[in-house]
């Protein structure tokens, strides 16, 4: 099968994006691009050879426009998949359309809990003994959509907001890369709107850390 085209859309550092790059995926990355010139990823990809490209939000008079503008960058590329990787902006229905099923996003939660920001200081202050990241298909809902793999940590008592997000985060760097893994292998489908991932085993599908059964 030949190799899957990427292209990635960061806002910041750029670490879920480096795990995609680093996992040896049946895909070529042609593109990082970002709405912020300051993010720091664009360094890292450049370094790594990957070509980058900035659409300033800044420099768009409104969303339709910045969208637009975007998806005319991605189209240079004209890629398989779209993944989203700390890219901070939301995107409008039209574009969410345009890029319906190929268009990816990380979260750092156990959807439907605490979309938007802050999800770890939230987590804190609600008091859950659970908490985790998302890997879903992109809805035009906030952080919705068809949930493709979570991975759940413990919180525990004494946790500091920066504790928590860094034991979530090494998970992301494990979710993230398989699920752009099984979308580039042709694994996936959706089926009633749930998301069936073929010949995974039930257990890939959900990562424990540390696992139950230690
Ligand atoms: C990650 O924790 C990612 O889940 C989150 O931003 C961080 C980006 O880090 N994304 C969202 O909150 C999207 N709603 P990174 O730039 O090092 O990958």
């Amino acid at each position: 099968m030949a190799d899957k085209t990427l292209v990635i859309l960061i806002s910041g550092r750029g670490s879920n994006m480096e795990a995609i790059l680093d996992a040896k995926l049946p895909a070529r990355v042609a593109a990082v691009v970002s709405n912020s010139p300051d993010a720091p990823g664009l360094a890292i990809a450049a370094r790594r050879g990957i070509p980058t490209a900035v659409v300033d939000h800044r420099r768009h008079g409104d969303r339709a426009a910045f969208d637009a503008a975007l998806a005319a960058e991605i189209e240079k590329h004209a890629p398989d998949l779209v993944a989203l990787a700390g890219f901070m902006r939301i995107l409008g229905p039209e574009f969410v359309a345009r890029y319906a099923g190929r268009l990816m996003n990380i979260h750092p939660s156990l959807l439907p809990s605490f979309p938007g920001l802050h999800t770890h200081r939230r987590a804190l202050e609600a008091g859950v003994r659970i908490h985790g990241c998302t890997v879903h298909f992109v809805n035009p809902g906030l952080d919705d959509g068809p949930i493709i793999v979570q991975a759940a940590v413990p919180v525990f008592p004494g946790d500091t907001e920066e504790a928590l997000a860094a034991r979530v985060l090494r998970e992301e760097h494990r979710v993230y890369p398989q699920a752009v893994r099984w979308f580039c292998e042709g694994r996936m489908r959706l089926a009633a709107g749930k998301v069936v991932i073929d010949a995974a085993r039930p257990r890939e599908q959900v990562l424990l850390s540390p696992a139950v059964e230690k």
